[in-house]
């Protein structure tokens, strides 16, 4: 599964992601001699990139680099192990460099062969850190020059995904499989967009037609068939070893609830159907703000919005992420009609939700962690009723997923007496809706 890297929301390290980008086109580096370094030792850094050990790539190259700071070479070893190992800041840095870096005519030539590649995982990283319109920027520079980079195509799409611009995302797609008819990857990115089950299927078979073993695209694939009353192919995935695997228990969670809900393909249509049952004229409130991304999308169907985030990221690691992942650096963003309270949640609710505050017609749980949804949800209590439709962002498919959201919605219906109606979920994008109901008895 190697092919299906992180990307997008969470999910940098360990966990199971599901909005698959293509971090690297081509760990091969060659036709380098005749750089500033010796050929012995390029080729040993030559031979560590294609095996993949990019932890050593780092070790030896950095130390070289002491010596051979401006060595284009060494900048596109460095940009190419930091981006396989999703440290956006180091490869937004090494790859930069070595566009930057002018060379005479032998390095020109290495310098042009490996400009897509560098291009595409400087656009990745800007993409992760949530700087979507300079990884546009970069993207659209590299396409235009190269119109049939598959793995630009690929990303170009998920970033206009991103940016809930579908029908965009959907042309990057196709022109990927246009080019390469071949790829997977294509296809799976390109079910995400679909607006039903029937052409999710048909779109995933698709998929599995040019990569039999695609994991993640025989699971969802065998879960599209169980919501239909299908689950033959589920089970056999769980008696073959798939019990487990986080989107296997993810998609036996959802053919537990009482009432099947809508199953959405993106973020885009699960955000509209939690709308579609939403009190519109309550505002909307949005633990978790990042780059404003959800909130200016969510917004747009309400009166006012109330968000809460530090802007500086995460308080704590999440299961290997570090601290301060998703970072907006401290900035506020700007969106008309929003209320940001800034501050760590422990020290921000309690005070708001101290005074009377409007009933939510719509909240937004997008903090990832187990404590701050918690903390969230217990402050936000005063203002949601049975009206209030909550989204839960990375609700299921992680790797950990019952211990995170999941964890915190289950201990606070069980701590007030609620249960949870579920009525719409996205594979592909790991949340949930819901509205809370007082149990019975
Ligand atoms: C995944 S990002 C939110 C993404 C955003 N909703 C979007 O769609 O672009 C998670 C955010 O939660 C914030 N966060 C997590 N725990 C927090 C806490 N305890 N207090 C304040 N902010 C927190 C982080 O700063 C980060 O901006």
């Amino acid at each position: 599964m190697n092919q299906f890297q992180h990307n997008h929301t969470s999910d940098l390290s360990a966990s199971l992601s599901c909005n698959s980008s293509i971090s690297t086109s081509d760990v091969d580096v060659a036709d380098v001699v005749g750089l500033e370094i010796g050929s012995e030792v390029q080729t040993l850094v030559q031979r560590l990139l294609r095996r993949e050990e990019f932890q050593t790539v780092i070790f030896v190259a950095s130390e070289l680099m002491k010596d051979h700071p401006e060595s284009l070479f060494l900048h596109f070893a460095l940009g190419t192990a930091y981006s396989n190992l999703g440290q956006a800041l180091e490869t937004i840095h090494h790859c930069q460099r070595f566009i930057d870096i002018e060379g005479d005519e032998t390095i020109e030539n290495f310098k042009s062969n490996k400009l897509p590649s560098i291009k595409n995982n400087l656009g990745l990283a800007l993409k992760d850190l949530g700087l979507l319109e300079r990884a546009e920027e970069v993207f659209t520079s590299l396409l235009s020059r190269e119109n049939d980079f598959v793995p630009a195509l690929i990303n170009y799409g998920n970033l206009l995904n991103d940016g809930a611009r579908l029908s965009e995302a959907q042309t990057q797609f196709v022109k990927a499989i246009e080019v390469n008819p071949d790829n997977a990857l294509a296809y799976w990115n390109l079910h995400s967009l679909s607006q039903d089950r029937d052409t999710a299927r048909s779109i995933l078979e698709l998929c599995l037609s040019k990569d039999p073993a695609n994991e993640l695209a025989n699971i969802t694939l065998a879960g599209l068939l169980a919501f239909e009353g299908n689950s033959s192919h589920l089970r056999q995935l769980a008696d073959n070893g798939y019990r487990d695997n986080p989107l296997v228990r993810s998609i036996e969670w959802i053919m537990s609830l009482p009432e099947l809900p809508q199953i959405h393909f993106n973020r885009w249509a699960l955000f509209d159907a939690a709308v579609a049952r939403a009190d519109r004229s309550r505002p909307m409130y949005e633990f978790g703000v990042w780059m404003g991304n959800s909130f200016r999308y969510l917004i747009d169907s309400f009166p006012a919005g109330f968000g809460f985030d530090t802007f500086e990221g995460l308080p704590e690691n999440w299961h290997g992420l570090p601290p301060g992942t998703y970072s907006s650096f401290g900035q506020v963003p700007n969106i008309l009609g929003a209320d940001f309270i800034t501050g760590e949640f422990r020290d921000t609710l309690p005070g708001f939700f101290g005074e009377t505050r409007p009933m939510a017609g719509l909240i937004n749980f997008d903090a990832d962690l187990y404590s701050s949804t918690m903390t969230a949800l217990t402050h936000a209590a005063p203002v949601i009723d049975d009206r209030t439709v909550l989204i839960f962002d990375e609700l299921i498919v992680n790797r950990n997923w019952e211990q995170d959201e999941f964890r915190a919605l289950r201990e606070f219906c069980e701590a007030n007496k609620l249960s949870y109606e579920v009525f719409a979920v996205s594979l592909f994008t790991k949340q949930a809706a819901c509205l809370l109901r007082k149990s019975a008895g």
